[in-house]
């Protein structure tokens, strides 16, 4: 296990030198399978599997979880050996953000809607630890979960905005039998609003089926066969922001006709959940 940055930077340097390909995947740890399968896609498209561990303070609001966010590094570690991690780096707060640490990145339009309302400044702290472990690991690919789409997208803007070197993989949403999307954070979940929870996937997939299937001609009216199906399937649901949207520009959309995101974060008690599916673009009138 990797502590130190400047340590990072000298075996990165090495690897490169040796030709090595590197696949990164970033995380903040308690790993659940939807964490394990970047690692094993990672591993299988590259020589060297570079994994981080990293609980940013940055991109957490002051009435936010930061203290609470669930860890194990002994877990972890032993699982991200088991999927063939040749380097884990795990760097301490103070070695990430020293005294004096001013500077931020943002990607401005994609990080102010959907979930950046609700959380702000998040965005931006993702994006500058994102670009800072980019720096270090120098990888030639890095893994995302599709499972936060947002986040996904900013990072593939700053990366191709910034002139990166490197590829930006994102692969599907690993869910519960259930289809509730992993979390981490669904340990928080009690036993019965783990069960409400997987409304919200089983709507999205239903409204997805129905939108191919041509039963929901526009973005408007999947929107309310949504609305309608979860006030009655979960009406202790809480939804934050529903929305469907370009899935490339995250801007609104009218029409099925390019591919788009179906986009919730949803409140059950105090816990947050957030999913999404896509929906390929029906051609012809
Ligand atoms: P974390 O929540 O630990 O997630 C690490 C990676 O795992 C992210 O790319 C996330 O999208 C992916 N992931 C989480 N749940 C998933 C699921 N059910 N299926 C597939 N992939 C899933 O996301 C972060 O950490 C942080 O914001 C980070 C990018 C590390 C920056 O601090």
């Amino acid at each position: 296990m990797i502590t130190n940055p400047r340590e990072m930077h000298v075996v990165t340097r090495h690897l490169r030198k040796a030709g090595k390909n590197i696949g990164f995947v970033p995380t903040m740890g308690y790993f659940h399978e939807g964490h394990l399968h970047l690692m094993r896609e990672a591993k299988r498209k590259n020589d060297i599997l570079v994994v981080s561990i990293f609980v940013n303070p940055m991109q957490f609001g002051p009435n936010e979880d930061f203290n609470q966010y669930p860890r194990d590094i002994a877990r972890d570690s032993s699982l991200a050996l088991e999927v063939g991690t040749d380097c884990l780096f795990c760097p301490s707060a103070e070695d990430m953000y020293p005294e004096g640490f001013d500077t931020s990145v943002s990607v401005n339009f994609l990080s102010s809607t959907l979930c950046g309302p609700s959380r702000p400044g998040h965005f931006a702290g993702v994006a500058t630890i994102v670009l800072k472990l980019f720096n270090l690991v120098r990888p030639h690919q890095a893994f995302f979960g599709l499972k936060d789409y947002q986040q996904f997208i900013i990072i593939r803007r700053m990366v191709a905005d910034l002139n990166l070197d490197m590829e930006v993989v994102g692969l599907p949403t690993v869910r519960e039998q259930s289809g509730l999307a992993l979390s981490s954070r669904n340990i928080y979940l009690s036993l019965e609003h783990r069960t409400t929870a997987a409304a919200l996937s089983k709507t999205l997939f239903a409204a997805q089926r129905f939108i191919t299937e041509r039963k929901l001609p526009t973005p408007l009216a999947a929107l309310e066969f949504i609305h309608h199906t979860l006030a009655a399937e979960a009406p202790e649901m809480e939804i934050e922001y529903l929305e469907i949207r370009d899935a490339e520009s995250l801007r609104e959309i009218t029409s099925f006709a390019s591919r788009s995101v179906i986009a919730a974060a949803v409140r059950l008690g105090n816990v947050r959940l957030i999913d999404n599916v896509l929906v390929e673009p029906s051609n012809s009138p």
